[in-house]
C-alpha cells in the first residue's frame, strides 16, 4: 500500500523537540508519573505497579482495564466492545484500513486531522470533504448532499480537531440515523470528549452499530502511555484485532496498568485540565482580541483553536518563520487548509503568554 507522508508529524519530527515555546501540541498539559501516582493516594499502588508482569498481555487489552473503560459510555457496553490500541491513531487506522476498499467513497471533516483522510485515500477510496464553515460549523445539509454519493464510511471527529467544534445531540442523533438507514459504517474519533465542560456524549449513545475512539493522551495529558481504545460491535473488533496480530500485537503492558489507575481517578483528571483549559483559553482569547487580523471561533471542547490570518504569507512558512522565534505552531496546510494555523493552548499557561507575545509581535509585523 502507497504511503503519504503524515506531513504534520514529519514537521513535528523536525521541530517540536527543538523549541521554546510549544504552541502546537493537541494534547494538555502531560503529567509526571509522581504526579499520576499521587493524585491516587494509596500507598500499595507503587507496589501493586511493581508488581506488573512486563509480558505481552490480552491482545483486546488487559480485562480490568477493559471494563474501567465501559464505564466511560452510557449506552449498554461491555468489555467484549473494547479493544485496546496503541493510542487513538492505531485504532484509527485499523479500523479505516480495515473497513474500506479501494473504490470506495468515504465522508470527513475538513480541514482534518490527516490520518482521518489520508488512509482511506491511499488504500484507493474517494474522500468526500465535509466542509466546515466558521459562522456555522459542519452544516447537515451538506452532510445529507454528501450522502447522495453513496459512501461506505463516514469518519467523524467530534470534538474536532483542528477547531474545537462539537455536534449537539440533535446532529449526533441525525448522523447516527441517516448511517443506520443506509446501512454506511459510522466511526468517530472522540479523544477531546473528556475536554469539554462535562464529558460529553458518544456517538454510541445514538447508535450501537457505531464505533467510538479514545485515548488516554489529549483529555488525560498521558499520551506516553501510549494507550487508547475503539468502542463498537465485536465484528468489527474481531476483523481489526486479526490485522493488529501482524503488528504491534497489544498495547504496552504498563501504560495499560497506569491508564487503568488513572481512569479510577479520573474525576480528579479531569478536573484539573479542565481548570487548565479554561484558564488557558481566557489567556488565549485575550490575546488573539489584540489583532483583529487574527480570527478563530471559540473551541467548544479540547484544547486547540484554529486560527485564521489574513496575510497571503503560506502557513508553512509561518510555521517556519515563528519557529526561528522560539514559537510553534501548526501550519494550516498540513489539515488541508490555507490561511490558518492551529495553536494548542493546553500546556503550561506562563509559557502561553510568553509564547503568544513573540507570536503576535510576528502577526503585528507581517499582516
Ligand atoms: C483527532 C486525533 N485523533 C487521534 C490522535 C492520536 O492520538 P493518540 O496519542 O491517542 O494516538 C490525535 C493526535 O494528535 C488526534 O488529534
Amino acid at each position: 500500500m502507497k504511503v503519504t507522508p503524515f506531513t504534520l508529524e514529519r514537521f513535528f519530527s523536525q521541530t517540536e523537540f527543538n523549541v521554546r515555546y510549544h504552541l502546537a501540541a493537541s494534547a494538555i498539559q502531560a503529567w509526571s508519573l509522581r504526579e499520576l501516582l499521587s493524585l491516587a493516594n494509596d500507598p500499595d499502588l507503587q507496589f501493586s505497579l511493581f508488581a506488573t508482569r512486563l509480558g505481552y498481555t490480552e491482545p483486546e487489552g488487559i480485562p480490568e482495564l477493559r471494563r474501567e473503560i465501559t464505564r466511560l459510555y452510557s449506552a449498554p457496553t461491555d468489555p467484549g466492545h473494547v479493544f485496546v490500541t496503541i493510542g487513538a491513531i492505531e485504532a484509527n487506522y485499523l479500523l479505516l484500513s480495515t473497513l474500506l476498499e479501494s473504490g470506495d467513497r468515504f465522508i470527513v471533516q475538513t480541514p482534518y486531522y490527516q490520518q482521518l483522510s489520508q488512509v482511506g485515500i491511499d488504500i484507493g477510496a474517494t474522500a468526500l470533504l465535509w466542509q466546515y464553515h466558521e459562522d456555522r460549523g459542519f452544516d447537515l445539509q451538506e452532510f445529507k448532499a454528501l450522502l447522495d454519493q453513496k459512501p461506505t464510511l463516514v469518519m467523524l471527529n467530534t470534538p474536532h480537531n483542528p477547531t474545537g467544534f462539537i455536534f449537539s445531540p440533535y446532529e449526533m442523533r441525525q448522523i447516527a440515523d441517516l448511517c443506520l438507514e443506509r446501512g454506511i459504517y459510522l466511526l468517530s474519533d472522540e479523544v477531546y470528549r473528556e475536554l469539554g465542560e462535562t464529558l460529553l456524549p458518544s456517538i454510541r449513545d445514538y447508535s450501537s452499530e457505531a464505533v467510538s475512539i479514545g485515548s488516554m493522551s489529549k483529555s488525560y495529558g498521558l499520551a506516553g502511555l501510549r494507550v487508547g481504545w475503539m468502542v463498537g460491535p465485536p465484528e468489527i473488533i474481531a476483523r481489526c484485532a486479526a490485522k493488529r496480530d501482524y503488528t504491534s500485537l497489544c498495547s504496552p503492558s504498563i501504560g495499560q496498568h497506569l491508564a487503568l489507575t488513572a481512569l479510577r481517578h479520573r474525576n480528579k483528571i479531569w478536573d484539573r485540565n479542565r481548570r487548565l483549559r479554561l484558564r488557558n483559553m481566557t489567556i488565549l482569547e485575550n490575546a488573539l482580541r489584540t489583532n483583529p487580523n487574527l480570527t478563530w471561533q471559540k473551541a467548544e471542547a479540547g484544547v486547540v483553536a484554529w486560527v485564521g490570518y489574513s496575510s497571503k504569507i503560506p502557513s508553512e512558512q509561518v510555521g517556519w518563520e515563528l519557529h526561528r522565534r522560539g514559537v510553534l505552531v501548526a501550519p494550516g496546510i498540513f489539515f488541508g487548509q490555507e490561511g490558518h494555523f492551529r495553536l494548542g493552548f493546553g500546556g503550561n499557561s506562563c509559557e502561553l503568554e510568553a509564547g503568544l507575545a513573540i507570536l503576535l509581535d510576528y502577526f503585528k509585523k507581517i499582516e
